[in-house]
């Protein structure tokens, strides 16, 4: 009798672990549907330069885009090409970042202007796959969308053919069920730049995703999980030659303007600019300061205004190099 009650058991076990890999190997590429954003590039040289400068700038697609061997450029704030190279390992497995120059058959050339507007605005690939929550650029206007695309084809094509993503059971599973696109398509239109908290607050969280690092999140999943800028995530550090450094990490600071705790509390707008034209102290993290370095005065300002406005939180966070894996 309690053979026959244990074999049950086995049983719908087994029954249970199949039925979970087999939905799981039918649903991780599911793909979705979002509207193709009704955005066209355009060929005239001032969209083209806004785009170059948001792609090398505060949009930072340079830092995951260009070559894990070109990282030093780009931590200089220089223009390395955007043929493709930087490698996510992640415990649910590898993304590589593609190539996006308009290379035909390596890169973005097949797509069309509305499949590279919708990843960007939906999280929703070409093909259909959702995109892990790391370009949040689904509020960005359509005038920026349309410089960005507009000097994406601008650029010279170049053949780099990339690896595909391997995700391991446990990223098939965490695709399966939690990754989802993500912009609801309602974006409002940009303010316009100037040195205001206004502008700040669209830059910061439109543009150079600020909050995508240094505000607590789930790091399988991405869901946020605590309040807004007070830092705390764990990262890799990444070695001259573009390899993870085991068995070291490093939190994100807490941003806000938390008298004791907040890393910015004593900083005066001057002090915020000097931190950001001097770029990199810390060797290998993975706060763009390159790209950063390349923001003008007034954006700058603009953001450093609105980071007073948001609300103080305590949170400790250690700064610098700490041993210990990062995930
Ligand atoms: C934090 C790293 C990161 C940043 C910053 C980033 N990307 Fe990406 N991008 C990726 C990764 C990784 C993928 C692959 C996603 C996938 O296939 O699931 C990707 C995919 C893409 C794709 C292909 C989408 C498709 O349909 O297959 C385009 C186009 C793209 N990025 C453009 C940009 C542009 C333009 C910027 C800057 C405005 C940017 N990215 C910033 C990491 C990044
Ligand atoms: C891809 C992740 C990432 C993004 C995006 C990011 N940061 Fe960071 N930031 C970090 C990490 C990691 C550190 C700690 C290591 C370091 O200072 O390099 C850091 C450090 C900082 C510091 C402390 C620097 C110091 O020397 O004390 C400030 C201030 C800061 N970030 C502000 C910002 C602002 C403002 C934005 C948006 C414009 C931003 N960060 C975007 C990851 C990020």
């Amino acid at each position: 009798m309690l053979k026959k009650v244990l074999l049950g058991i086995v049983l719908v076990i087994v029954a249970a672990v199949a039925i979970l890999v087999i939905t799981v190997n039918l649903r991780y590429n599911r793909t979705f549907d979002a509207p193709y954003p009704d955005i066209q590039a355009s060929t005239d040289s001032a969209m083209i330069a806004r785009g170059k400068y948001l792609a090398y700038g505060p949009a930072h697609c340079s830092f995951c885009h260009a070559p894990m061997t070109e990282f030093q450029r780009v931590d200089r704030g220089e223009e390395a090409p955007l043929k493709g190279g930087f490698d996510f390992k992640m415990p649910f497995g590898n993304m590589f970042a593609p190539n996006i120059t308009p290379d035909e058959e390596t890169g973005i050339g097949k797509l069309s202007d509305g499949e590279i507007a919708r990843a960007l605005r939906y999280g929703v690939a070409h093909d259909g796959r959702a995109i892990i929550d790391i370009m949040p650029f689904y509020d960005m206007s359509d005038d920026d969308l349309k410089a960005i695309i507009s000097f994406l084809r601008s650029q010279e094509p170049i053949h780099n053919p990339r690896p595909k993503h391997e995700l391991n059971f446990l990223g098939k599973v965490v695709f399966s069920f939690l990754i989802k696109p993500m912009g609801d398509g309602d974006v409002p239109p940009a303010p316009s730049p100037d040195s205001t908290a206004v502008y700040g607050a669209y830059i910061a969280n439109s543009i150079t995703n600020c909050g995508g690092c240094h505000t607590p999140r789930d790091m399988m999943t991405g869901a946020y999980t605590g309040p807004e800028f007070s830092g705390g995530n764990k990262f890799e550090i990444i070695d001259e030659n573009g390899n993870i450094v085991k068995g070291k990490h490093v939190m994100t600071p807490n941003i806000t303007p938390d008298k004791e705790t907040g890393r910015m509390a004593d900083w005066t707008q001057q002090d915020f600019i000097k931190r950001f034209r001097d770029g990199r102290a810390i060797p290998g993290t993975p706060m763009p300061w390159g790209p950063f370095s390349r923001m003008s005065d007034m954006e700058l300002i603009a953001l450093y205004k609105y980071l007073q406005t948001v609300t103080p939180t305590r949170s400790e966070y250690t700064l610098g190099i700490q041993d210990g894996d990062p995930y």
